[in-house]
């Protein structure tokens, strides 16, 4: 732009004004570039330490500007970036951390924002009325804890239904709704407003966790995303900790590579604190009140290869990798969470909830794919306090069970004919 005016305003000047003009114009650029580039905070340091690193790297991503807008996904309508986070972040500045969800799990979103504290991507699946429960919560979280501003700085929020359970609103547009405020004396809609309550419940309506798992990952701004699920507590200082191992290990990073970071995965008892670090995490799963996440339900869903040699290690300072490994053999049926790109396949929208197996699919066209998964050594999950235990079938959802593995064996034939070769990689079946 200045040289467009400068240009157009030097054409008809005499040569001696001609000069300080361009002095001036020049020093004035000078003064905008310096004030956009003066670090306001040690993450801005962090960034154009990153961008380099990925430059020489050959990796490049488009900074993205988030913006209220909507979408349609098959059935569903979305509100993307309902409510904004205050902070925006250029695409290798941070790690989005997303996350699916419903207004119930909302109360998660304090201790993951705390100890994430970089941007946070929810997808709410909010029909009729629970639409309006939804957005007291949100209000709630951004204004009534000593945690709110975090969550007002990190935290976006995309909200959808299904097209034909719109919440129903007679004066105001749906777009415009949303008010930013909540009297702090109450109780907000997560804590009062009973499951049998709920919309979605009267309705029978199911939670389409994979469309929620979609559009939070794919509405994240930055070019590292960490796919996770609400209930699940990453340990702290993760983001600088993996920009400090990218620098080391640029051979991960190379723009063909086939690779996503693992993080293993605990359960701990209820009443117990989460670990705050690996050395917390071996001293409680020494006495038994921390766990492989789901030990007694699928054991092999989710611990990592060499298990017992991952808990054995000392920390160290600093993050690395613990073990690669392919979705195959001992791991085939694994279905870890883990970090990636908008590069990795999405999960497939025809399998919900309560029909189970719903995030196998990704890790199978991983597998098809042959993706290397690269354990991390000193940070992992872990699940909100509570042990789950082995209990007879949920008699409720059989139908849906079997309808998700129906979609399943329909996935592995549409998958194994894209790729062919799928003899080693598997997609659980739900009736083990
Ligand atoms: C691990 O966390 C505990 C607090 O839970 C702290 O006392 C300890 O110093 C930490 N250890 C390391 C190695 O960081
Ligand atoms: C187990 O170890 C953890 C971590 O050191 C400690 O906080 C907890 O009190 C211990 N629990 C029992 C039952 O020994
Ligand atoms: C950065 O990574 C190096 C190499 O893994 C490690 O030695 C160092 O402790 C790390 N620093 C931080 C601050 O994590
Ligand atoms: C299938 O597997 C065989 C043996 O592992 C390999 O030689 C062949 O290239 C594979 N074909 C495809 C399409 O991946």
């Amino acid at each position: 732009m200045w040289v467009c005016l400068s240009d157009v305003y030097s054409k008809n000047m005499n040569p001696k004004f001609k000069i300080i003009f361009y002095i001036l114009v020049f020093s004035f650029t000078i003064i905008n570039l310096h004030l956009l580039s003066t670090p306001k905070t040690s993450v801005v340091q962090f960034e154009s330490r990153n961008i380099d690193f990925f430059q020489r790297n050959h990796i490049q991503c488009n900074d993205i500007v988030l913006e209220k807008s909507i979408e349609y996904r098959g059935n569903y309508i979305v509100l993307k970036n309902y409510i904004l986070a205050k902070r925006s972040f250029k695409c290798l500045e941070s790690i989005t951390l997303s996350v699916p969800g419903d207004y119930r799990f909302l109360d998660n979103i304090f201790p993951l924002v705390e100890r994430w504290k970089g941007p946070i991507s929810v997808a709410l699946y909010a029909p009729g009325y629970d639409f309006f429960s939804t957005l007291q919560s949100i209000a709630y979280l951004r204004h009534c804890s000593v945690f709110s501003s975090l969550v007002k700085d990190y935290v976006t929020f995309h909200i959808f239904f299904d097209e034909d359970h719109m919440p129903q609103v007679h004066d105001e547009p749906l777009i415009n709704i949303y008010q930013d405020e909540f009297n702090c004396e109450q109780k907000p809609p997560f804590q009062t407003i009973k499951d049998e309550e709920m919309y979605k419940q009267r309705t029978g309506l199911f939670y389409p966790i994979n469309v929620a798992r979609n559009v939070a990952k794919l509405n994240a701004q930055t070019h590292f995303v960490f796919p996770s699920d609400i209930e699940l507590y990453p340990t702290r200082h993760f983001i600088s900790k993996f920009f400090n191992f990218t620098r080391h290990h640029p051979e991960y990073f190379e723009k063909s590579s086939r690779n996503v970071f693992v993080f293993p995965l605990f359960e701990i008892q209820e009443g117990y604190e989460i670990p705050e670090n690996k050395t917390k995490l071996q001293e409680m799963i020494n006495n038994k009140t921390a766990f492989w996440f789901h030990h007694e339900v699928c054991r092999s869903c989710h611990a990592v290869p060499k298990s017992a040699e991952w808990i054995a290690e000392q920390e160290t300072n600093g993050l690395n990798i613990f073990t690669v490994t392919k979705r195959q053999d001992k791991q085939k049926i694994w279905e870890p969470f883990f970090l990636c790109t908008q590069k990795e396949p999405l999960w497939d929208e025809r399998l919900n909830w309560e029909g189970q197996g719903n995030k196998m699919c990704e890790a199978y066209h991983l597998c098809l794919l042959d993706y290397d998964f690269l354990v991390f050594n000193n940070c992992f999950l872990t699940h909100k306090p509570g042990v789950k235990k082995k209990k007879v079938q949920n008699i409720k959802y059989k139908d849906q069970m079997r309808k998700n593995n129906e979609i399943l064996r329909q996935i592995t034939t549409e998958l194994t004919k894209i790729y062919g070769n799928g003899t080693k990689c598997l997609i659980h079946n739900i009736f083990h």
